[in-house]
């Protein structure tokens, strides 16, 4: 490794998407802060938190992007995943109708072009388009369901088994049909969540 690199700091951003109360924003605060709420509000627009991870011994920083779920703030969410090179897609395994969104989630993070990475914190330091021109790129995308960002497909609230809508089987298939990790998790007691998103972080880094 070169002089260069050894001082630097890595810092990735990461969206946390899905429908409106899936878990997002308590996946996020269990994973950032080990903490849960019963009683936690939608999410407004945007919220976000770095988290510092360490990996191969070097400090890696996740800054993760928690969005609204709610339709009405779609417009202002999508706005954000420009940038990201990671995405959490969310849905909650006691309702099938946040697991039939999905497609449309993975639909809109297809539609941003530009994938970066920054370095220390506060300058663009690599600028990669992977769409070369948006015909091609959708014909990737369809034939391969490829992009560049670390995607992970998440079956949140897996405590709640007794009223389980989608099997572990179904969140598998999607995942593997479009080219997702796949892990179940609850933010509840504290179950793969970690996992989850240091296998993102991960396969970023
Ligand atoms: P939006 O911000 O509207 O997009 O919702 P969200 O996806 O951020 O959901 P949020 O984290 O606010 O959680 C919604 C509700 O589900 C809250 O009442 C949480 O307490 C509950 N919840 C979140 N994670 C779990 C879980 O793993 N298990 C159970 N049983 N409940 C959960
Ligand atoms: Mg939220």
């Amino acid at each position: 490794e070169s002089e260069e690199e050894a001082g630097q700091e890595y810092l990735f951003k990461i969206v946390l998407i899905g429908d409106s109360a899936v878990g997002k924003s308590n996946l996020l605060s269990r994973f950032a802060r080990n903490e849960f709420d019963t009683n936690t509000k939608a999410t407004i627009g945007v919220e976000f938190q770095t988290q510092a991870v360490e990996i191969e011994g070097k400090e890696v920083k996740a800054q993760i992007w928690d969005t609204a779920g709610q339709e009405r703030f779609r417009a202002v969410t999508s706005a954000y995943y420009r940038g990201a090179v990671g995405a959490l897609v969310v849905y909650d395994i006691s309702r099938k109708a946040t697991f039939e969104s999905v497609k449309r989630w993975l639909e809109e993070l297809t539609k941003h072009e530009r994938v970066s990475i920054y370095l220390n914190g506060d300058f663009e330091f690599y600028h990669l388009r992977y769409h070369i021109g948006r015909r091609k790129a959708r014909l990737r995308m369809d034939a391969h369901c490829d992009t560049t960002m670390a995607r992970m497909l998440v079956g949140n609230k897996c405590d709640l088994e007794n009223i389980r809508e989608v099997s572990v089987e179904e969140g598998k298939s999607l995942a593997e049909a479009e080219g997702l990790f796949f892990m179940e998790t609850s933010a509840l007691e504290a179950t793969n969540v970690q996992t989850a998103f240091e296998i993102v972080i991960r396969e970023i880094y």
